[in-house]
Order: C-alpha cells, then sequence, then structure tokens
C-alpha cells in the first residue's frame, strides 16, 4: 500500500468517527429545559471565563443565582462578566474571583475570601481544567496537570465544605470525560513522575474526578450535601489548546461537536434539576446516568482505590500545606 492510499485510508477512517459523532450528538441532544429559579442561591464555577463553565455561569445566572466566576485571568473573568451582565439587561448578580488551581495557595486564599464574603453556597461546580500540556512542575512541587484537574478541586471542595453543610441542600457538581475510561489511577505515584505524557495525564486526572466523586458521596451522606460528576459530551472548546495545530483543527473539529452552550446542559441538569437533588456520586451524561456502561472505567468501583486515592491525594496536599507556612 503506498502513503497516499494510507492517508486516504486514515481520512476516511476519521470523516467515519467524526460522522459518527456528529450524529450521535444530534439524536441524543437533550436541552436542560426547567423553570427552577435559584433566586437567594449561590454558585461558584471555576474556569467560567469560557467554554463550559461560561455557559454554565450564565444560565445560573439567568435563573437568579448569585454566581462567583472563579477564574485565573481576571481580565478574561471581567469580560464573560460583562457578557453575562449584558445578556441580563444589567440585572445579574456576578461576581468575579481569582482562582489558579495550579497552585494550592490560590485555592486557600480563595476558599479564605470565600468565607469572608459570602454567608453561603448552595452549589459548586468543578468545571475547570487543562489537557494534553507538556510536564511542567510548579514552585509548589505538583506538576501542573495533576494539581489543576485533580487535587486542587479536592481541596477547594474540602475547604469549602462547612459553608455547603451550612446551605445545605447543596450540590457538588465534577466535571470529567469520557476520557477516563483511557485513564489509569496509580496511587503509588499520582503525578505521573515515573511516566507521564499530556494525554495520559488528561485521562487518568478525569478517572480521578470519578474516584474522588465516588468516595465524596459516602463521606456526605447524611450531610444534605449531593455530588455527582459530568462528561459533557465533545463540545467545541478551548479544552485542546494545549495540542500541537490546535487552533487549526479546533475549527474543523467543532463543526462535528456539540456547541459549548449545548455542552453546558447536562451541568446543568446536575446542579439545578430536581431528579438530581440527592445525588449519590453517579456518573452522568447527556442528562442522565450512565453509571456501569462503557463509559465509565471499571476501576472508578472500586472502593478502595477510591479510597487509598483519597488518602494519597490529602498527603500531596500536606507537602503544600507546609510550603506555603515556610
Ligand atoms: N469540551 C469537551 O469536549 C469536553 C469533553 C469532556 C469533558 N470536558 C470537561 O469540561 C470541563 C470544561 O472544559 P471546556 O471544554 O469548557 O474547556 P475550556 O474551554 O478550555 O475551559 C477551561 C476553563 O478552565 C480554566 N482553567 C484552566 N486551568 C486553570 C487553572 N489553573 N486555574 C483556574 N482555571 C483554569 C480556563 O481558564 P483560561 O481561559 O484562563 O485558560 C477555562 O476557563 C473540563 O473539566 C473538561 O475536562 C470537556
Amino acid at each position: 500500500m503506498d502513503l497516499i492510499s494510507i492517508f486516504c485510508g486514515f481520512c476516511l477512517f476519521v470523516g467515519i468517527v467524526l460522522t459518527a459523532v456528529k450524529l450521535y450528538e444530534v439524536s441524543i441532544k437533550k436541552p436542560f429545559v426547567s423553570e427552577i429559579k435559584l433566586h437567594g442561591k449561590t454558585a461558584i464555577v471555576t474556569g467560567a471565563n469560557t467554554g463550559l463553565g461560561y455557559w454554565t455561569a450564565l444560565d445560573l445566572a439567568k435563573r437568579g443565582a448569585r454566581v462567583i466566576l472563579a477564574c485565573r485571568n481576571l481580565q478574561k473573568a471581567e469580560e464573560a462578566k460583562k457578557k453575562i451582565l449584558k445578556e441580563l439587561s444589567d440585572r445579574g448578580d456576578v461576581v468575579v474571583s481569582h482562582l489558579d488551581l495550579s497552585s494550592m495557595q490560590s485555592v486557600r486564599q480563595f476558599a479564605r475570601e470565600t468565607y469572608e464574603q459570602e454567608s453561603r453556597l448552595d452549589i459548586l461546580i468543578n468545571n475547570a481544567a487543562v489537557s494534553s500540556m507538556p510536564k511542567t512542575i510548579t514552585e509548589e512541587g505538583l506538576e501542573f496537570t495533576y494539581a489543576t484537574n485533580h487535587v486542587a478541586p479536592f481541596l477547594l471542595t474540602d475547604l469549602l465544605l462547612d459553608l455547603l453543610k451550612k446551605s445545605a441542600p447543596s450540590r457538588i457538581v465534577n466535571l470529567t470525560s469520557i476520557m477516563n475510561t483511557f485513564g489509569k489511577v496509580d496511587v503509588g505515584d499520582l503525578q505521573g513522575k515515573k511516566d507521564y505524557d499530556g494525554f495520559s495525564s488528561y485521562c487518568n486526572t478525569k478517572l480521578m474526578n470519578i474516584l474522588f466523586t465516588k468516595e465524596l458521596a459516602r463521606r456526605l451522606e447524611g450531610t444534605g450535601v449531593s455530588t455527582c460528576c459530568v462528561h459533557p459530551g465533545a463540545a467545541g472548546t478551548e479544552i485542546f489548546r494545549g495540542l500541537w495545530g490546535n487552533q487549526l483543527f479546533t475549527p474543523f473539529l467543532s463543526l462535528f461537536f456539540k456547541t459549548p452552550r449545548d455542552g453546558a446542559q447536562t451541568t446543568l441538569y446536575a446542579a439545578v434539576s430536581e431528579e438530581m437533588r440527592n445525588a449519590r456520586g453517579e456518573y452522568l451524561s447527556d442528562s442522565q446516568v450512565y453509571d456501569h456502561t462503557w463509559w465509565i472505567s471499571g476501576s472508578a468501583y472500586d472502593q478502595g482505590l477510591c479510597k487509598k486515592l483519597w488518602e494519597a491525594t490529602e498527603a500531596i496536599i500536606a507537602t503544600t500545606d507546609l510550603s506555603s507556612s515556610n
């Protein structure tokens, strides 16, 4: 077979896969339609300046919630706030707050400010993530992708739990991905020290998001705080910005993917719907439960692994606590 035939075969294969994705997305498209209002409620959305986080924050604000846009880039966050307020004819309650999830010091600072400024917290959406980044070690000695996608949402949730419990019934929604099925969790090497690549680290952290949610649900039993995790589907956002050639292929891929607005619908279903009020760690996609399907790794149901991941993450966080007090 010559190179041209191999190239044509590859393009045909990619075309068939993308068309199948598009047909699936169109057939399953399920906007979250509900009249539920959120006046008097407060929500935090991490990474709310763009992509799914932006559309999630906009919808929550439209329902009357006070929405805190927790973002690392304050300029982008202010622009998102302006856009949201314009949509709401300046009648929304939207606040910008700095949060850099790659830094546990920033997470602690954000939590401190939240307790100082907010009297309640009804919805926490751990949305922000990075994918396909080169290996980078932060000042606190953590690997950047693992810190941003897993360690920081874990710490943020832990620090905000008292406020969530005080405001019960309240909800925690963690964004994961179907890519969890390619993920592996090695509790002895949680940050890929032995073996790192950008794509695997994304898949591994997305599996960790599920294990975290399952264990969190067990620990929240009886508190009035519910939790679940969401695979939003394939949506045309900036999530692949770490990949080489992303600016070229993302606009093309977006033709086959959901819009970011459609991609936010399952998160909204998890955060707002009556059905998910008492969620106990379920894995959702397309506004329905997808537990025990091929969309989720079998290791998500290994309670021993969930517990070990929890303890190993606490140990990692403890190292950053020491460094921040030095
Ligand atoms: N899009 C999809 O097809 C898809 C599929 C499955 C799962 N997901 C999940 O959906 C969630 C949202 O992704 P998206 O598609 O909306 O991606 P996106 O457009 O790239 O948005 C990611 C958001 O996270 C923020 N962020 C990244 N690193 C951060 C850090 N260290 N501290 C604070 N904020 C940080 C980004 O801020 P900046 O703008 O400043 O970079 C941005 O606001 C992610 O958890 C992702 O894993 C997405």
